[in-house]
Parts: C-alpha cells; sequence; structure tokens
C-alpha cells in the first residue's frame, strides 16, 4: 500500500570534493510513503551517494531533496530526515555503538525516548527476527562478520523508522539469513514501512514495487522488476545478472508459455516445461 510522497529528489547533483565529476547529476525522483523501491547499478553509478542524501547525510550540491515536504538544507529538513530515514550500510563495523549486543540495539529505541517496557519488547524482537535471540548477553566483538551485519539491520529495525534504506546490507549474510532477512522485508513493508534496497542481487528485488537503476549518476531505467527482467543487453550493460528461475521465466514467457506474474512459482514453471 503506497501513499503520500516521502521523499522527493528536484534536479539533484551531488560532486564530492575535488572529484572531476559528479557521484549523481540531475536526479528527479519521488518516493511513495509504503513504497518498497530498489536502486540498482554497477559499481560507483552513485547509489551510495543517491541513499545518503535520503537522511541528510550529504546535501545536494545542486537541486533540493525533500524528506516528509522538508528541505534537506534547512536544519528542520536534516533533523526530520534523520528522524524518518533509517540506514543499514554494507559495512557493519561503521554501524555498532555498544559494547553487548542487546545494548546496541536499544540505542535507537532509548533515543527515541520510549517506555522502558516498549524498548525491551522491540530489543527482543528485532534480535529474534534477526536471528540473534541467542546472542542477546554477547559482547559485540565475538560476532561473526555476518552476526554483526544482522546486528546492523536489528538496530535499525528496532526503531521501527517510516523509511528504511539497507545498502547493500546483505553482503555478508549466508543464504538462510538473507532469505530471513526478505521475509522480515516483506512483513515490514505490509505494515507500512518505506522500504529502500540498495543491492547487486536481483533476487532481492522480487517483491519490491518499482526499481530504478543508475548509470554514471544518472537515473537511466525505471519501472516493476518484471519489466525489469524482460529487458535484453541493456542488463549485461549495467552489469546486472538475472538469477537462474527468473531467466527460465523469461523464456517461457518469451515463448508464450507462462503468463504469470514475477514471482514465478517453482511448480508453475516446471507445469509450463512439461506442457
Ligand atoms: N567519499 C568520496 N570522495 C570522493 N569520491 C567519492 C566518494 N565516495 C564515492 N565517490 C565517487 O562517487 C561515485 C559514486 O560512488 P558511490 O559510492 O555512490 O557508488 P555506488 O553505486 O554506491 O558503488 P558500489 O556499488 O561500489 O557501492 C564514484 O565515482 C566514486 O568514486
Ligand atoms: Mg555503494
Amino acid at each position: 500500500m503506497t501513499g503520500n510522497c516521502l521523499v522527493r529528489f528536484s534536479g539533484v547533483s551531488y560532486t564530492y570534493p575535488g572529484a572531476a565529476a559528479p557521484a549523481i547529476a540531475d536526479i528527479d525522483l519521488e518516493i511513495a510513503s509504503g513504497e518498497w523501491m530498489a536502486v540498482l547499478g554497477c559499481n560507483g553509478s552513485g547509489k551510495s551517494t543517491l541513499a545518503k542524501h535520503l537522511n541528510a547525510l550529504l546535501v545536494p550540491a545542486q537541486g533540493d531533496c525533500f524528506v516528509d515536504e522538508l528541505n534537506t538544507r534547512s536544519e528542520d529538513g536534516k533533523r526530520s530526515a534523520r528522524r524518518a530515514v533509517s540506514m543499514v550500510f554494507q559495512n557493519p563495523e561503521n554501524q555498532i555503538i555498544a559494547a553487548v549486543v542487546e545494548e546496541d540495539v536499544a540505542f535507537g529505541p532509548e533515543n527515541l525516548g520510549l517506555p522502558p517496557e516498549e524498548i525491551r519488547e522491540r530489543v527482543r524482537w528485532a534480535l529474534d527476527v534477526s536471528g540473534l535471540g541467542e546472542m542477546a548477553r554477547k559482547p559485540v566483538y565475538a560476532l561473526s562478520g555476518g552476526q554483526k551485519q544482522r546486528l546492523a539491520v536489528a538496530g535499525a529495525i528496532a526503531q521501527k523508522p517510516p523509511c528504511l534504506v539497507l545498502d547493500e546490507a546483505t553482503t555478508m549474510l549466508d543464504p538462510r539469513g538473507r532469505q530471513d532477512l526478505m521475509e522480515v522485508l516483506s512483513t515490514l513493508h505490509s505494515d507500512g514501512m518505506t522500504l529502500v534496497s540498495i543491492t547487486h542481487r536481483l533476487e532481492e528485488i522480487l517483491r519490491c514495487d518499482r526499481c530504478i537503476v543508475l548509470s554514471k549518476g544518472r537515473i537511466s531505467w525505471s519501472g516493476t522488476p518484471r519489466e525489469l527482467f524482460l529487458l535484453g543487453e541493456e542488463l549485461d550493460r549495467w552489469g546486472l545478472e538475472i538469477p537462474g528461475m527468473v531467466k527460465v521465466w523469461r523464456e517461457l514467457v518469451k515463448k508464450g508459455l507462462l503468463k504469470a506474474e514475477i514471482p514465478p512459482r517453482m511448480g508453475e514453471m516446471v507445469e509450463a516445461l512439461c506442457r
């Protein structure tokens, strides 16, 4: 279910100090409240730079970025963007604050000034859904890389922010961990949270409402995952590799054997192949 515009980019460009070319350029983009959007593109295409504008870690060099209708150039706008948008980055080390797992997850809800009972409930819930339920009292240094990434996700979702941005936050997770996270994200999405997934793994965009592809800092394509999967050589050009199961689905659709919407079900594909 999507609603009002939560984030609006109007002609946004950003050039890092000393860089010859802008990292993102002329970005016009709206993200509706409750929408699940994926941002795709090869290394260096500007995905993280775009993401950092969502919670005012970066402010546009040209153009404007509005979160909840407030311009992130203003102090009010920055505050509002930081409250509304939680980020999880690829490297969990930079995001962990406390020495003990449950204390780290409690940090965000405590900052929101929630009552202790509610904080305890959220910490328990976030640790459980992130697969860290058993590790609540462990010291953070004793976690593996993937467990630290789970902890970063738990810390972000415990705040139940209006918008959650995951910038390649699944890179260290094992397949089971990735699948579990997708389930959690689906639930949060059904509950109305706005999600922005930045990823190279196209199997992670199956449930998204919309995806955009960045190329050299510009939005070069925008559409549904289904439309994206039906594209041809553009995918190679953007460095995107579609999942094996989707490749089979695509061939079956091309041959008119299957009209199913993605995500395709294995059973339907087997049936179509048998026909
Ligand atoms: N702190 C920085 N200082 C200078 N240039 C930067 C900085 N961060 C990124 N860039 C440059 O900005 C461009 C976009 O980088 P960005 O990190 O946004 O890309 P990305 O799409 O997130 O890449 P990746 O898939 O590798 O994470 C690149 O050309 C990069 O070299
Ligand atoms: Mg990046």
